[in-house]
């Protein structure tokens, strides 16, 4: 049988960013070919952060968007949004029932999103966040979950709840590994190079965004910040900044990093940047031209929307129906 992926990304800003794209979403890609695969826009997770519904909706929508345009091709994968297959929150109740107090509250997410914005401003959903993650990778039994180094912990969780109840109710989960490629799963800011790149950054100057125009991330790629040497060698410790770029380049273009280097010895920090600025602006721009086309047929993304969430309905039902039988509740006469 074909081995099954699911993954998930948050609708919470304009755009997606380079991070997401080389961390996460290229693989995407790539396992729609060898696996049957299951793409989720996680858009209920993204009300643990304050909503303005006008714009979250037009958020979706170009998730969407991006998704398809990055090359999500919905014949070959189940491309649905979250909150239309119910079945999440059902099994992400029976998980923060199974989960630990102590165990959730070691969630380094939640701990540096809590400490961001303090103990008042802090929603209950976030901390149940990592249960509702876990409900949306088991319910599809898939066997990756391609996802930045930042999800570790919470596919750690995953994991450790589909064994939990598998072991106290019966098989009824698969238990998924994360699949995280070392070389891309940290792209960090291009201002605060110890950083990773993200969408909440204070500023927006170090983040690479997939819809920016070509020009204003060429401004972002030639200003970002480096150190006072001038050989283009990796080397995390000394030059994060270069680093980060050298790490940018190879995963873009897949060539490997001391080949790279090589092509710099002698030459300084500016050519380096503006071939960084080159790759990445010419690996960027058809995919935000495509992503503007697909925005202009917003009937054309619901429908592919809607077949994408009949296909996950369809899984998370019938799993959501085991790990109710195996947990003893009575069905529906
Ligand atoms: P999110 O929406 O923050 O990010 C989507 C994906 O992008 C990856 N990523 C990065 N990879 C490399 N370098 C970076 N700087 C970088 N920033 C982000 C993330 O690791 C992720 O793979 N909790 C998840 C969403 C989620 C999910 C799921 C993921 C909800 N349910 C089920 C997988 C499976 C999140 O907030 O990702």
């Amino acid at each position: 049988m074909v081995k099954r992926v699911l993954s998930g990304i948050q609708p919470t800003h304009d755009s997606f960013h380079l991070g997401n794209y080389l961390g996460a979403l290229q693989q995407w890609v790539e396992l729609q070919s060898t696996h049957d695969a299951y793409y989720c826009i996680v858009d209920l997770h993204a009300l643990t952060v304050e909503v303005d519904p006008a714009l979250l909706r037009k958020r979706i929508l170009a998730s969407a968007a991006q998704l398809l345009a990055i090359g999500i091709n919905p014949e070959k994968s189940t491309l649905f949004i979250q909150s239309h297959v119910p079945a999440h929150n059902q099994l992400g109740w029976v998980f923060e029932c199974i989960t630990g107090f102590g165990e959730a509250n070691r969630m380094t997410q939640f701990k540096d999103k809590s400490q961001k914005s303090g103990a008042d401003r802090t929603v209950v959903g976030l901390f149940t966040y990592p249960m509702l993650q876990a409900a949306d990778i088991l319910l599809y039994q898939p066997e990756l979950v391609p996802v930045g180094e930042d999800q570790r912990q919470h596919i750690e969780l995953t994991r450790d709840l589909a064994q939990r109840f598998n072991s106290s109710y019966g098989e009824v989960f698969t238990v998924p590994g994360a699949h995280i490629l070392k070389s891309k799963a940290k792209i960090m800011d291009l201002q605060e190079p110890t950083s990773k790149m993200s969408k909440s950054a204070t500023s927006l100057a170090g983040v690479i965004e997939l819809l920016d125009t070509p020009e204003a991330n060429i401004k972002k790629i030639k200003s970002a910040v480096t150190d006072t040497g001038r050989e283009v060698t990796f080397d995390e410790e000394q030059k994060a900044g270069i680093s980060n770029l050298l790490s940018i380049f190879a995963a873009i273009t897949g060539r490997s990093i001391p080949s790279i280097e090589a092509d710099y010895v002698g030459k300084g920090y500016g050519d380096f940047k503006k071939d960084v600025a080159e790759v990445v602006t010419d690996s960027l721009k058809p995919i935000r031209e495509a992503a503007l086309t697909y925005l202009k047929d917003e009937g054309a993304l619901l429908e592919i929307l809607r077949v994408g969430a009949e296909r996950a309905d369809a899984v998370a039902s019938q799993t959501l129906a085991d790990v109710y039988q195996a947990l003893g509740l009575l069905p529906r006469a």
